[in-house]
């Protein structure tokens, strides 16, 4: 292959730059009340500023890396990711719901990922104005100041988020006993929407673990690869590795915790 040696720092710059531009497009394109269409159901919502926002930053990606591939939520531009060697997984906003409710909860994702591993992560919250980037080796980073995860924490005193889906996954009994466990041996669960920021508040230490039965690699490949480098503790609900190419369970913790809450979900899981 002739793709010639890739300048990381380069295209992290970059990455970061086009997230921030992608961003003042976000807020520039909101309209008050926000147009919305269903994709499917009623709770599933797409609004044109996901499209234009995914557009701009895969014709500016394209432009500047035209042997880069690209995979976004809104498919606007769609090649199958293992043709590439340097591969973007986009999510233009995270946490659509939160958007268009103006609960102030959702980001712009993008990983980078090369030779199948995460290499560079970002992650804008447009509310905060807050930027998150990790890069594989370099750390994490908000609006520039280092990430560090805070020091061990007990399960009690860890607030942790989870997401729905999980009745597509369990029975009733196992949803039903996963649920209160976790509220009973943390010190509180929070269903905020937006897996991205999740990720990264985790990585700022608000919260302290993330559990989610089932998400699409756009959802969490920016914010895996920005937690790893804080310190995080990542993988799938079975203990694997989390998947970079195909999409499915998440378990992100501060790293104290990670195995207990692993062990409480295992079984569960097939
Ligand atoms: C959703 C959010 C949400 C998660 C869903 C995702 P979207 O992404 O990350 O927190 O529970 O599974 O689909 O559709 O708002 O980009
Ligand atoms: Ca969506
Ligand atoms: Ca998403
Ligand atoms: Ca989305």
């Amino acid at each position: 292959e002739k793709q010639m040696t890739l300048d990381i720092d380069e295209l992290g710059k970059f990455a970061a730059d086009i997230v921030k531009e992608a961003g003042a497009l976000l807020k520039e394109l909101r309209t008050e009340p926000i147009k919305l269409e269903e994709k499917g159901d009623h709770a599933n919502l797409v609004t044109f500023v996901d499209q234009e926002v995914e557009k701009f930053l895969v014709d500016n990606i394209l432009e500047k890396y035209p042997d880069h591939g690209v995979v976004g939520e809104e498919g606007v531009f769609e090649n199958v990711l293992t043709n590439f060697e340097t591969e973007w997984v986009i999510d233009p906003i995270d946490g659509t719901t939160n958007f268009i409710h103006n609960f102030p909860f959702y980001g712009i994702s993008v990983g980078i990922v090369h030779k199948g591993e995460g290499l560079i992560g970002v992650v804008y919250n447009p509310v905060t104005d807050e930027l998150f980037y990790g890069q594989k080796g370099n750390g994490a980073y908000v609006n520039g100041d280092r990430l560090t995860i805070s020091p061990e924490i007990q399960l009690s005193e860890a607030l942790v988020a989870t997401s729905m889906f999980w009745e597509n996954i369990w029975t009733k009994d196992a949803l039903h006993h996963s649920i209160i466990q976790l509220y009973k041996e943390t010190r509180g669960v929070r269903m905020v929407g937006g897996a991205a920021i999740t990720l990264c508040e985790i990585a700022k230490g608000t919260l302290n673990a993330y559990i989610v039965p089932m998400l699409s690699t756009w959802d969490y490949a920016g914010g895996v690869i920005i937690l790893k480098e804080a310190g995080g503790s990542i993988s799938q609900l079975s203990g694997s590795p989390v998947s970079f190419e195909l999409g499915g369970s998440i378990l992100a913790a501060h790293p104290s915790i990670h195995q207990e809450l692993l062990n409480m979900y295992v079984d569960w899981i097939d």
